[in-house]
């Protein structure tokens, strides 16, 4: 670095590093590991990713510990949904070796941009594959290439950990009914770039989407899931077109470490008006508390935080997802991967 980051203000963007990494799968196998210096990549111009969306993506992070330790919070859960993405979209497979092998090198590689203890920055983890072979026709592509790069990020949510208002918009669908929702495709946040800038430009963080078949009930928040808390239980949609956030499964399994009921099941849009707390959570968003929820076409408004902070809840899971992610509690679930 030619001077040193600000570590404490860095927003959710992108910083240049000294490396990524890359792997070519050609000939129906995965090649070697490459390590590159470049921030450029050279695509074949009938690439079936230009083309036809072949383009699937992760999200992790590595988090300096209080014992100045390297860790990535829950590695192999991010190496198997990839997995998923890519069987989804009919694009070869990284297996889960190769991209623990990769995360690691990638990491370790520019270990100088590991943000600090304290400065609630960390490093943000991009591995993505593309189909990468040549055709005009709509097929599968015969090669890949999987790439990670990585960068030092803030938080996603430019307020932190206060709470948002979000909106519910039926103008826009992000995903189909039985379409690619459940997994990290590409395509699935171009679907959600209008309805994010209408949000956005309405002065609203997210938008909480409804299930696209019927709309009744809630599916997920812009690039999160969505939880809330009600009378006491831990309340998070069952749907399969939301993605299985990984976050959302970690502090479901916090909740029910600090003796909270779980209930993951179709959350009706009317019941809103009873709950507690909400709360945006995923690997960018950690767990980002929501405000107000705004139903744009009925005019109906959630009231959800009544004095503008987090809910006892939301802050105590957020407080202990974190202190499990920079080594400051014992990780019971052996969710770190420690780079050494
Ligand atoms: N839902 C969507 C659409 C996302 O993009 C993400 C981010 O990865 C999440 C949910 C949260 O998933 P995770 O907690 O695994 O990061
Ligand atoms: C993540 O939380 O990792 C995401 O992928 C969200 C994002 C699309 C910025």
């Amino acid at each position: 670095m030619d001077k040193e980051l600000d570590w404490s203000h860095l927003s959710f963007g992108y910083i240049p590093t000294d490396y990524n990494v890359r792997c070519y799968y050609r000939d129906g196998k995965w090649g070697d590991i490459e390590v590159s210096q470049s921030e450029t990549i050279d695509l074949h111009i009938a690439a079936t990713c230009l083309h036809y969306g072949q383009e699937i993506f992760e999200g992790l992070k590595a988090f300096r510990g209080k014992d100045g330790k390297v860790r990535v919070f829950r590695l192999e859960e991010n190496a198997r949904r990839i997995i998923e993405s890519a069987k989804g979209i009919m694009m070869a497979p990284v297996p889960v070796e190769l991209f623990t092998e990769m995360v690691k090198k990638v990491v370790k590689l520019n270990e100088r941009f590991v943000p600090p203890y304290g400065s609630g920055a960390s490093l943000y983890i991009r591995p993505l594959e593309i189909g990468i072979s040549a055709q005009v026709g709509v097929k599968p592509a015969k090669e890949y290439l999987f790439l990670i790069l990585v960068s030092p990020v803030g938080p996603y949510f430019k307020e932190g950990f206060k709470p948002t208002n979000i909106c519910i918009m039926r103008e826009f669908d992000r995903v189909a009914p039985k379409g690619t929702g459940r997994w990290k495709v590409g395509g699935n946040y171009a679907a959600s770039l209008e309805a994010g800038e209408k949000a956005h430009s309405l002065g609203y963080s997210a938008v909480l989407y409804l299930d696209p078949k019927e709309k009744k009930y809630l599916d997920e928040c812009g690039p999160a899931n969505f939880f809330a808390i009600k009378g006491g239980k831990y309340i998070t949609p069952a749907s399969e077109s939301i993605l299985p956030s990984i976050t959302n499964k970690s502090l479901m399994q916090l909740a029910r470490d600090m003796g909270i009921e779980v209930e993951a099941r179709h959350i009706p849009i009317e019941e809103l008006a009873e709950i507690d707390e909400a709360a945006a959570c995923g690997t960018a968003a950690v767990a980002s508390p929501v405000a107000e929820i705004d139903d744009l076409d009925t005019g109906v408004k959630y009231v959800i935080s009544k004095d503008g902070n987090p809910g006892p809840v939301t802050t105590a899971l957020y407080n202990r997802l974190r202190a499990i992610q920079l080594g400051e509690e014992p990780d019971v679930h052996g969710w770190n991967t420690i780079i050494d």
